[in-house]
């Protein structure tokens, strides 16, 4: 009886765990557009204002939000690594970002379509 609660009840933290990880996509649509990172990106997150801008659609996920949180550790202050990222543009717009944010934008990149790709 005891074990039975016990087990049911990691299995219902765990649920609650992974639902609040598990990204959502039209969470991640609509911090691209409150924060208008299209403006340098483009509104399809390939086609940016400038060729030195990466193209972000496409892009795995983990690798996007990696660069984020790069970013936000640059713009915390922290002394250029492997790790951090110091650029003031998007340190300055990865500081506005949530964890929750950060995967859900990244998610939501790399289901767009893109060009980027592995040349086999
Ligand atoms: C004012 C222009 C501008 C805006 C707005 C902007 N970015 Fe960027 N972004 C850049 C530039 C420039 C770089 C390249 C910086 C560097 O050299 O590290 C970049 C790099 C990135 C990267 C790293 C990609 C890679 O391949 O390394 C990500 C991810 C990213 N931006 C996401 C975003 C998101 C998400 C937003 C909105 C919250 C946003 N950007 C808004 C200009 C912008």
């Amino acid at each position: 009886m005891k074990l039975t609660t016990l087990a049911l009840g990691s299995v219902v933290l765990f649920g609650a765990v992974a639902t609040s990880q598990a990204a959502d996509l039209a969470a991640g649509k609509a911090v691209w557009e409150k924060l208008n990172c299209a403006s340098c990106h483009g509104a399809d997150a390939v086609k940016s204002i400038d060729p030195s801008y990466p193209i972000l659609a496409g892009q795995h996920a983990d690798f996007l939000a990696q660069a984020l949180r790069s970013y936000q550790r640059g713009a915390s202050g922290a002394p250029a690594s492997a790790n951090v990222r110091k650029n003031a543009i998007m340190g300055a717009f990865a500081k506005q970002l949530s964890k929750q944010d950060i995967e859900n934008v990244s998610a939501w990149l790399a289901a767009q379509p893109g060009p980027l790709a592995v040349r086999r």
